[in-house]
């Protein structure tokens, strides 16, 4: 028998990415080999998002395209299965099974664990989706099979969820309420992927700054605790931590970026609006002077260290002054890179049902002018790199042969002519050029 292909496209964040190698690993194990197109695969999956209306669409039309392959490949005498998982499937199962009644599956983001099930369900329930969106009591890192290293950059997922119910957020009601994974597993991870090449590892939760897992005696940790455990691995250069809730950062955790040298210097760190007014709203538990607090202990912890952040636009009830107070904190803080949002109504939250929502002119007005000013540190960030020699860690080939793409510590993209043999290595790199998104730079000595 031939054998069955798989293949997986991935929207939204690094835990959907981390989830979707994962449910590689998963196929791995039932004999499936990954496919380069949908067209050659036996198995077509989408790994969806929720977070703004268009990630969520776009899913549907997706879906249109698989089904005009499925139809193809039957032509050919060759079965599909396609499945939809992720956060869409937690919240719009039965819009899917409506609009998509030829899925074959569809599970959310926490039960992937139960794919082998799945899959054998389909094979005796021809015809009918099998749905599966529970929040389940078991936890999918028992039941996954390991991973492994596949290049000098690593994402471990150590949490998972959110009880934040930020008003315009989806989050909590897709990913469920917030949960830590065990110290001893996080650590068993971490050591197994440094000891097959990994170089740096990038710790995930939606709330990673409010981990609180338990360690062998059972006693709840946090982020700092394991941070410096994961410090002490042999062999490991680098470490970030992503995404960050600014009320949740501790002074242990400041301490850890002036003590820890493998923590690179750069957070991300999302503030989402610069005005008191709107971040109450949105129910976060700071304000901007909060936030300002913040930066300014960590930048004292570790006066290199530079932020980026997330921003929304036209937030209900964001008027102009709100949104002059947003331009003013970036003019502040001097974000080095950062994403920006016009706000998107999403059903079942508390802030699509406010009153004053704001018009989408002007939410593309502000976001336009936001942006500008963005880019504008970002590449002032970027043209001062010019000069200097930094540590890159290349981990993906270039467009043409001889190019590597790596990332310096500030997770700036930073392209090279140098030979495939450092793929996966950290070098030291002498930037020559700089644009707002990337860098070029030649290897140093
Ligand atoms: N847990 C992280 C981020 C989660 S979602 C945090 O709290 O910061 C990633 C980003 O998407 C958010 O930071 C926010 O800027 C944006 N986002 C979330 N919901 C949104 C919505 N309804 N409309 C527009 N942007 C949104
Ligand atoms: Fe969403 Fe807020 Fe939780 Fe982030 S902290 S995931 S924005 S609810
Ligand atoms: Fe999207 Fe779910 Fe991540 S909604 S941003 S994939 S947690």
């Amino acid at each position: 028998m031939n054998k069955k292909h798989y293949y997986i496209k991935t929207f939204g964040c690094q835990m959907n990415v981390y989830d979707s190698e994962r449910i590689a690993n998963i196929l791995e194990t039932l004999g499936y080999s990954p496919a380069n197109t949908p067209k050659a695969a036996d198995l077509i999956i989408f790994n969806t998002c929720h977070i703004r209306e268009k990630a969520a669409e776009k899913v549907f039309s997706d879906l249109g395209r698989a089904y005009n392959i499925k139809q193809e490949r039957a032509e050919e005498g060759k079965d599909t299965i396609i499945g939809v998982m992720g956060c869409v499937v937690q919240a719009e199962d039965e819009q899917i099974a409506k609009r998509a009644p030829f899925v074959d599956f569809a599970t959310g983001p926490l039960t992937y664990h139960r794919l082998p099930e799945i899959l054998a369900k389909i094979g005796r329930k021809k015809g009918h989706p099998v749905i599966d969106t529970e929040f389940p009591v078991e936890s999918k890192f028992d039941f996954l099979p390991e991973n492994h290293s596949t290049g000098g950059c690593s994402y471990i997922a150590i949490q998972e969820g959110c009880n934040n119910f930020c008003t315009y957020c989806v989050v909590p009601y897709t990913r469920g309420v917030e949960c830590s994974r065990p110290v001893e597993d996080v650590l068993t991870e971490a050591k197994r992927l440094v000891s097959e090449g990994t170089l740096e590892i990038n710790l995930l939760g939606q709330n990673v700054n409010s981990y609180h897992g338990e360690d062998k005696n059972g006693k709840e940790r946090n982020l700092a605790y394991l941070l410096r455990e994961i410090a002490q691995i042999d062999g490991l250069q680098r470490i970030r931590y992503t995404t960050s809730y600014p009320a949740d950062v501790d002074d242990d955790l400041v301490a850890c970026h002036h003590d820890l040298k493998q923590l690179m210097p750069y957070l991300h760190l999302p503030i989402q609006s610069g005005s008191d007014k709107i971040l109450k709203a949105m129910n976060r538990r700071h304000n901007s002077a909060d936030y300002l607090r913040v930066v300014e202990k960590l930048q004292n912890a570790n006066p290199d260290l530079r932020m980026s952040s997330d921003f929304i636009v036209g937030f209900p009830g964001e008027d102009d002054a709100d949104f002059q107070a947003t331009l003013d904190i970036v003019n502040q803080v001097k974000f080095i890179q950062a994403f920006s949002f016009k706000y998107s109504r999403r059903a079942g939250t508390p802030a699509a049902v406010m009153k004053n929502q704001v018009e989408e002119k002007v939410k593309k007005e502000r976001l336009d002018i936001l942006q500008d000013l963005l880019f504008s540190y970002q590449r002032k960030f970027n043209e001062a790199s010019v000069g200097k020699v930094m540590p890159v860690l290349f981990d993906m080939k270039g467009r043409h042969a001889g190019q590597l793409i790596g990332r310096t510590p500030y997770m700036q993209n930073l392209h090279a002519e140098i030979g495939k043999e450092f793929l996966n290595k950290i070098v030291n790199v002498k930037v020559t050029e700089a644009t707002t998104n990337s860098l070029s730079g030649i290897k140093e000595g």
